[in-house]
């Protein structure tokens, strides 16, 4: 199997580097790659990467992620997030390649309580939103055969990450502010990569998976009760914590206004991602905690 992905030092293609090297010849490319033009600015030229590399499987982890960036410059983040899928799903169908691609619980409303499923109405509220959505919507219509993977909330033990900001911020304050209104799970680069490298395998030889699935860790949370975990988890293990027991306040999110807004409910329904490809999927906590560990050294 000859697999070509598309933004590999980012948090997903970073962990997507390991994960698909046992699944055949993988060719990684980034937007400054020289070797081929992989810069989703200029979506067009990915045609020719696409047909100098043949690959069987194109993954693309690549995107414009900066959520309130995105809100002025709505036409670089469509070009990224829909017009280069678009393009890369066109050729993948033109050559009968698979595309995995990732989306996000932008996609919808956020309205509710309850965890949606794959077909739930969509509702986006943001450029960023709306703009992932329109790539999901070209991949489908392309006719390609594809794995979309709706995630949420991502971290990785490598570069910044929430946690790590929560941590510094708990090291140098007295007491913090942490929103307590926004539901979902936070979600391990490392968990959505070895997911995918199942669920190409599965897809190989069950091409009738193709489609549409939320991948998230198990389990709920907001951003408070994640920012209190983490900084307890700190305190027990002896880092410097200067925020006292009980000083992390939950605020709303109308506390912290900011360009872009954000869906209250990104519960996402796993169930369908469970039962298709016989996958677990480990509680959020548990791979919070295997990465501060990697992170802290503990
Ligand atoms: N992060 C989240 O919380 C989250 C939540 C839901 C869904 N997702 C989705 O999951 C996927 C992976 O996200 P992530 O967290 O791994 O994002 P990330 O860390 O921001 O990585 C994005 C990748 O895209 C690359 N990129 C940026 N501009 C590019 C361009 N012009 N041409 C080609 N590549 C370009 C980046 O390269 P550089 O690093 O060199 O700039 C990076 O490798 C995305 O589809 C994202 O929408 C993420």
């Amino acid at each position: 199997m000859k697999i070509l992905l598309f933004g590999k030092g980012g948090q997903v293609g970073w962990e997507l580097q390991r994960s698909l090297a046992p699944l055949g010849e993988l060719v990684a490319l980034d937007f400054d790659s020289t070797d081929f033009h992989a810069d989703f600015t200029r979506p067009a030229g990915l045609v020719d990467t696409v047909r100098a590399v043949a690959p069987d499987v194109i993954v693309n982890a690549a995107a414009h992620t900066a959520v309130d960036k995105a809100e002025s410059e709505p036409e670089l983040v469509a070009t990224l997030n829909a017009e280069a899928p678009r393009v890369l799903a066109a050729e993948a169908a033109a050559r009968g390649a698979w595309l995995v691609h990732y989306s996000t619980d932008y996609v919808f409303d956020g309205s509710g309580s309850v965890a949606r499923t794959e077909d739930a109405p969509t509702g986006p509220l943001s450029v960023y939103g709306r703009t992932k959505l329109d790539g999901e919507q070209h991949i489908r219509a392309s006719g390609c055969r594809h794995l979309i993977l709706r995630t949420s909330w991502v971290y990785a033990a490598r570069g910044g990450n929430f946690a790590r900001t929560m941590l510094k911020l708990a090291a140098e304050r007295d007491a913090l502010k942490v929103i307590d209104d926004q539901w979902g799970a936070p979600t391990g680069a490392d968990l959505l990569a070895d997911i995918t490298a199942h669920a190409i395998r599965a897809a190989a030889s069950e091409p009738a998976l193709a489609g549409t699935y939320h991948a998230v860790a198990a389990g709920e949370t907001t951003w408070h009760r994640y920012a209190s975990m983490v900084i307890e988890w700190a305190r027990a293990q002896g880092l410097p914590v200067k925020v006292a027991p009980g000083a992390v306040q939950a605020v709303p999110t109308t506390e912290f206004p900011t360009p872009a807004r954000r869906p209250l409910n990104s519960r996402l329904d796993t169930s369908k991602l469970r039962r298709s490809f016989g996958l677990t999927l480990p509680p959020w906590e548990a791979g919070v905690h295997r990465m501060l560990r990697e992170v802290y050294n503990k």
